[in-house]
C-alpha cells in the first residue's frame, strides 16, 4: 500500500478540513501562515470539469503554492475514466496526494451520481478508486465518506474500500440523511478505525465532523487524527463558520 506523505506525519495528525469556496489558495496561504495543519486539501474539483473543454476554468482551483504543502487535491464526480484522467493531471500538476469524495450531500452533486451517492454504488466507488490509483502514479490515494446514505452501513462500507487499499479514509460521522443536524457519532469513526486494525490493514483513519479541538477530539478515542474545519490547534479558533 502506498502511503506517501501520510506515513510520515505524526500522530495524532491534524489536517484543514476542504471547503468549497472557502478553502482556496488564498486562504490556505493565510492558514499556512498563522496556524498551519499537517496537511491541506483544495475546494472538491470536479473530475467531469476537468475532463471538459471548460477545463481553465476548473483548473483555477487547482491552484497552490508551496507554503500549503502538503496538499491534496479533492475531486469528485462518477465517471471512473475521468477519475483516472484527472488523476494524471493532479499527479503532473505536483500535488502530493489525491482525495476522493464519497460524502458530499448536496443535493446538486448526489443528484450527479457523485459525493455521498457512491455510498449506494460499492462497486462503482471501487472501481472509481482503482481508476484513481492507476493514474496516480506515486501519489497516495484518500477518500472522504460518510457512514452511510440513509442509515448506518459502515459495516459493509469500510471493508468494501479497504479491499481498493486507500491511503486513508476520512470518515465524516453522520449518514447523508443526518446532514450536519445531529451531533457526529464519535463511536462509529472509532468503529471505523477497529475495522482497519481487525482486517490487519494499514490504511488511515481520520475523524471528522463536530471537531473543536484537537485534544478534545482524540483523547479516549480509537481515531488518532482528525480533520477540521476549524483549524484549532488549541482551544482558540482561527476563524469559526
Ligand atoms: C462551506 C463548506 C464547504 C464544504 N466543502 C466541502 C468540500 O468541498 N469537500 C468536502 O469533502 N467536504 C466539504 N465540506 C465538509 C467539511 O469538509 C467537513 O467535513 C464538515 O464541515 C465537518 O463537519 P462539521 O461541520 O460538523 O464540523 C464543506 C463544509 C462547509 C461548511
Amino acid at each position: 500500500m502506498n502511503r506517501g506523505f501520510w506515513k510520515q506525519l505524526a500522530k495524532p495528525f491534524f489536517v484543514l478540513a476542504p471547503m468549497a469556496d472557502v478553502t482556496d489558495s488564498a486562504f490556505r496561504q493565510i492558514i499556512a501562515k498563522y496556524g498551519k495543519p499537517d496537511a491541506f486539501f483544495t475546494e472538491f474539483v470536479s473530475t467531469d470539469g476537468l475532463c471538459s473543454i471548460g477545463r481553465k476554468n476548473v483548473m483555477m482551483d487547482l491552484y497552490f503554492t508551496e507554503s500549503e504543502r502538503p496538499i491534496v487535491a479533492q475531486i469528485w464526480g462518477r465517471n471512473p475514466e475521468h477519475f483516472y484522467t484527472s488523476a494524471l493531471l493532479l499527479q503532473e500538476l505536483g500535488f502530493d496526494g489525491i482525495d476522493i469524495n464519497m460524502g458530499c450531500p448536496d443535493a446538486n452533486v448526489c443528484k450527479q451520481g457523485g459525493g455521498a451517492a457512491l455510498l449506494k454504488e460499492p462497486e462503482l466507488a471501487q472501481t472509481i478508486i482503482r481508476e484513481t490509483k492507476r493514474g496516480a502514479g506515486k501519489l497516495p490515494v484518500s477518500v472522504k465518506t460518510r457512514m452511510g446514505y440513509n442509515v448506518d452501513i459502515l459495516e459493509d462500507w469500510i471493508p468494501k474500500l479497504l479491499e481498493t487499499e486507500p491511503a486513508l479514509i476520512t470518515v465524516h460521522g453522520r449518514t447523508k440523511k443526518e446532514m450536519s443536524d445531529v451531533p457526529a457519532h464519535w463511536d462509529r469513526i472509532g468503529r471505523a478505525a477497529e475495522i482497519v486494525r481487525s482486517r490487519g490493514s494499514k490504511t488511515l483513519i481520520l475523524g471528522n465532523g463536530d471537531v473543536q479541538t484537537l485534544f478534545k477530539r482524540t483523547r479516549g478515542r480509537n481515531a488518532r487524527s482528525v480533520h477540521s474545519r476549524t483549524n484549532t490547534r488549541d482551544d482558540r479558533a482561527y476563524f469559526s463558520l
